[in-house]
């Protein structure tokens, strides 16, 4: 029996949605991520997009060892060339070719007849094999095309060279036993199916996106198409770890389970809603902060009698710590080592060096640390390599007075001060940052805070997005005080703009 793949485009299909823009840097810390999670592929980007994608998808190929790297590409020869060249460097590289094959699709948007597409294909896969042996073919608009017609091109695919036959769910329309049909359909009618793996790639626009992937699962798919926290074009794609963990918690129906460590599954959803500034909903499937509280009485009552009342899968199976751990002032770099350790982070030790200061700092401001500072201290480790160094800042603020807001920043051991109003405090101490650093023109598209964990003393972490001609950056600051959060987050993402 073939174990199941899990083909991750949390960093090309999540990426592209809005509000998930990524740079360079948290795609490499996400990709290693993922490699540590144990996917099978890493979707790393559209390599011809754009000169930022090339790169990252170039970076990544080059560094992570354990999975394969793609590059999506439409089927011109300049896709494919610049597909080729960024994944060239990786361990096992792919090339994800892709046209569309729905009536609408082919009509409207490609202006192109069947015949066209059907030649298109054959010409496009045989360009890429010529750089590669792993090609992957995706047949867009897969489950609104014609049965026949979609055999027909899926053939002429598997003709020409395509390993991988992907059947794309693009606008979210199918249902799981029709995608298991379509996927049973392909396998028994194409020439050659058995030389080849089919995979499924499920868009969520009626909430169906997993059940969809695990009706192809049913049909014979042996790869998942999906992203962390199921990020993606309008309401996303297949979540990762629902599928990963419905597939472990039913190995009754779904034997064949991918080599996920599902254990890393939390953590890799909180890294990927740390960078993209985005909170799960508490009632998020595995990851969300109510995915296994057990508030009503009988339920309690259940699960302390036995777990299993109402309990399906345990909290640690997907890498959360039941057992909270308070940590303090007294406590030691080895005890705070442990705890991360036992959190499931393994930092190097310069990064454990660092975090264990600001830690140390944490401690003086708030007298209990949780496991949720601890993570968010740990996320936060970027936060600090600023250019720009806040020196101090004093503001001025009420409902019947105009905010000012005194900056001082160091850079180089240089100490620059400015002093700006503003609409509020916040609004304040960013002209004057402005000032001081004259960053290139831009609008703050974003601005977002959450409190770490409980209590008024809480951290808070302020997430930023500012977008510029040459595209969105973001920056994070986390503080006790919410004012400092807010400019550590700004001089955070300024300094990317720079
Ligand atoms: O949704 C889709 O059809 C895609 C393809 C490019 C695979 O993302
Ligand atoms: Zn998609």
């Amino acid at each position: 029996m073939r174990r199941i793949k899990i083909f991750d485009t949390t960093l090309r299909d999540g990426e592209q949605s809005p509000g998930c823009t990524m740079n360079l840097q948290e795609k490499i810390e996400i990709a290693k991520a993922l490699e540590k999670l144990k996917v099978d592929v890493i979707e790393a980007g559209f390599a011809i997009s754009s000169p930022g994608d090339f790169e990252s998808v170039k970076t990544i190929a080059e560094t992570v060892r354990d999975c394969s790297v793609a590059s999506l590409a439409r089927l011109t020869e300049k896709d494919i060339d610049a597909a080729y060249e960024a994944v060239k460097g990786g361990a096992d590289p792919r090339i994800h070719v892709f046209i569309a094959t729905s009536p609408v699709h082919m009509e409207y948007k490609l202006k192109m007849s069947p015949e066209q597409v059907l030649e298109k294909t054959r010409a496009a896969v045989a360009y890429a094999k010529k750089y590669c042996s792993n090609i992957e073919f995706s047949a867009e608009d897969a489950t609104r095309s014609d049965p026949e017609f979609l055999a027909k091109v899926v053939s002429a695919a598997i003709q020409s060279g395509a390993t991988v036959i992907n059947v794309p769910d693009t606008v979210g329309y199918t249902t799981p036993q029709e995608m298991q049909e379509r996927i049973a359909y392909l396998i028994a009618n194409v020439e050659n199916s058995d030389r080849v793996e089919f995979s499924v790639h499920c868009h969520n626009d009626l909430g169906m996106a997993v059940a969809n992937s695990l009706g192809g699962v049913r049909g014979g798919a042996l790869q998942i198409e999906c992203t962390v926290n199921g990020i993606g074009e309008r309401a996303g794609n297949t979540s990762l770890e629902e599928v990963v963990m419905a597939m472990h918690t039913r190995p009754d129906l779904y034997p064949n389970m991918p080599r996920i460590e599902t254990k890393r599954i939390y953590k890799t959803s909180k890294m990927v809603y740390h960078t993209i500034g985005q909170t799960p909903s508490p009632n998020k499937p595995i990851v969300g902060e109510n995915a296994f509280a057990h508030e009503s009485g009988i339920h309690q009552h259940g699960v302390l009698a036995n777990k299993n009342t109402y309990e399906i899968m345990t909290p640690e199976s997907v890498g959360i710590q039941e057992k909270q751990l308070v940590l303090g002032k007294h406590s030691g770099k080895h005890a705070f080592e442990a705890r991360l350790s036992e959190l499931g982070y393994d930092l190097s030790p310069d990064e454990l060096a660092e975090c264990f200061v600001r830690f140390k700092d944490l401690c003086d401001k708030k007298k209990m640390v949780n496991d949720r500072d601890v993570e968010a201290l740990v996320h936060n480790k970027a936060v600090t390599s600023s250019k720009y160094t806040l020196d101090r800042f004093d503001v001025h603020a009420g409902n019947v007075t105009t905010a000012t807001c005194t900056i001082r920043l160091k850079k180089d051991g240089e100490v620059l001060e400015e002093v700006s109003l503003g609409d509020g405090p916040i609004d304040a101490a960013y002209n004057a940052i402005d000032k001081i650093i004259l960053p290139p023109a831009h609008t703050l598209d974003k601005y977002s805070i959450n409190a770490v964990s409980e209590g008024k003393d809480t951290l808070g972490e302020v997430i930023v997005k500012l977008k510029s001609e040459s595209g969105v950056v973001n920056g994070r600051g986390l503080s006790t005080d919410i004012i400092e959060a807010s400019i550590l987050a700004y001089l955070n993402a300024v300094d990317k703009l720079l």
